[in-house]
């Protein structure tokens, strides 16, 4: 074993606690071993004291994925010891949607949020889905109720309506087509209408309508966790720091985005850094996503005011395994809700992805 790997031999006292998942083993050689590859893409994120509480539970992880034909989809805001450590496939919203529809696994574990897993299970049907939280929400899916959507439809009669992906399946009933923050202009735009309903999030409906003609009327949800960031965060930075590119998700402030070098999705922002390796940038979104970055592209400086979704952690290694172990908690869906939700999510995945490319610096 090369000596940058922790030495099992001295981490006797280092075994996992047993938590929700049960009895975790403890930290041996042949773990260490076995999670020799998680450990050195997680190196630069984790500190070397910590592996020994999360190999058992990566080891344990995988050995059950195998036994029970699945697979962990994990968001870009997961931990890096879920994103790097068992996750089979990451990504944004719209690639986790396009990744579900895709599998030939038995059982799905979703390393995310509730309506990620809500739309897994969407398109998943006879699968089983595990959330291993389902209490892991989302400020704005919780800001919209189908009510809502129904009084919206009243007041602007042969209005469409397109949701964000992050709601509940019962909003998703309601409405027209959803979208992501990666698709969400070519979706408002595909409907071929003058105006257009955009719910629940005010800034991101703000944003489409700054590079649109179509008319958008939004409903006044937030992300709890974007909103925290301000232009004088900006400022800041950009003082301190020579050479700094920007880059926001579309959930922030107007302010915040006029102040960004690129919006876009949490896929945008990791395949701009991928590509163009800048030399240092300031990430405005939520603090894990960093983490994960800089264990994959350790050459680019990653700067932030750290901000992290406490929805997104909710999901840790010990319910991952958990949810593993006993095939719960499951997603269900009611049956009078789903077909209208897929439907919306289906007109989704058809929209062709966009051929432009955002400005960048
Ligand atoms: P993305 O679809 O860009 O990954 O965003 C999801 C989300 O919840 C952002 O807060
Ligand atoms: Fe919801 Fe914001 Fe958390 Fe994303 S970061 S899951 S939008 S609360």
């Amino acid at each position: 074993m090369s000596s940058d790997v922790p030495d099992a031999g001295r981490s006797a006292a280092t075994s996992s606690p047993a938590g929700p998942g049960g009895a975790v083993p403890d930290f041996t050689p042949e773990i260490a071993e076995a999670t020799r590859p998680a450990y050195e893409r997680l190196r630069r994120v984790i500190p070397a004291v910590e592996w020994p509480v999360h190999a058992p539970l990566i080891h344990a992880i995988d050995r059950l994925k195998r036994e029970r034909r699945a697979i962990v989809l994990a968001h870009n805001y997961q931990a890096p010891e879920i994103f790097h450590g068992v996750a089979d496939l990451v990504g944004d919203s719209l690639a986790l949607a396009r990744q579900a529809c895709d599998t030939d696994a038995e059982v799905i574990v979703l390393a995310g949020v509730h309506f990620m897993a809500e739309t897994a299970k969407l398109m998943n049907p006879d699968k089983t889905v595990l959330i291993p939280d389902p209490e892991a929400g989302c400020s704005l899916a919780a800001s919209i109720a189908p009510a809502d959507v129904r009084r919206l439809r009243e007041r602007h009669p042969g209005v469409p309506v397109v949701a964000y992906v992050n709601t509940s399946v019962a909003v998703k009933a309601e409405v027209d087509i959803c979208c992501t923050s990666g698709n969400a202009l070519e979706v408002v735009e595909s409907l071929g209408a003058p105006e257009v309903i955009m719910l629940p999030d005010a800034y991101l409906a703000r944003h489409v309508a700054s590079r649109t003609a179509v008319r958008i009327i939004a409903w006044e949800g937030q992300c709890e966790v974007h909103v925290r960031f301000t232009a004088a965060d900006i400022a800041e930075f950009r003082e301190a720091y020579d050479e700094l590119v920007v880059l926001a998700h579309p959930e922030c402030t107007p302010e915040v985005l006029a102040g960004a070098d690129l919006v876009g999705s949490t896929a945008a922002m990791i395949d701009f850094i991928e590509s163009r390796r800048p030399p240092r940038v300031l990430l405005l979104t939520e603090c894990a996503m960093s983490d994960n970055v800089t264990a994959a592209v350790p050459e680019v400086e990653i700067v932030r005011p750290c901000h992290l979704c406490p929805h997104m952690g909710r999901i840790t290694l010990a319910n991952i395994l958990a949810a593993l172990r006993g095939l719960a908690p499951r997603v269900e869906i009611d049956p009078a809700l789903a077909a209208p939700a897929r439907r919306a999510v289906e007109r989704m995945l058809a929209v062709r992805p966009a051929v432009r490319r955002p400005a960048v610096p």
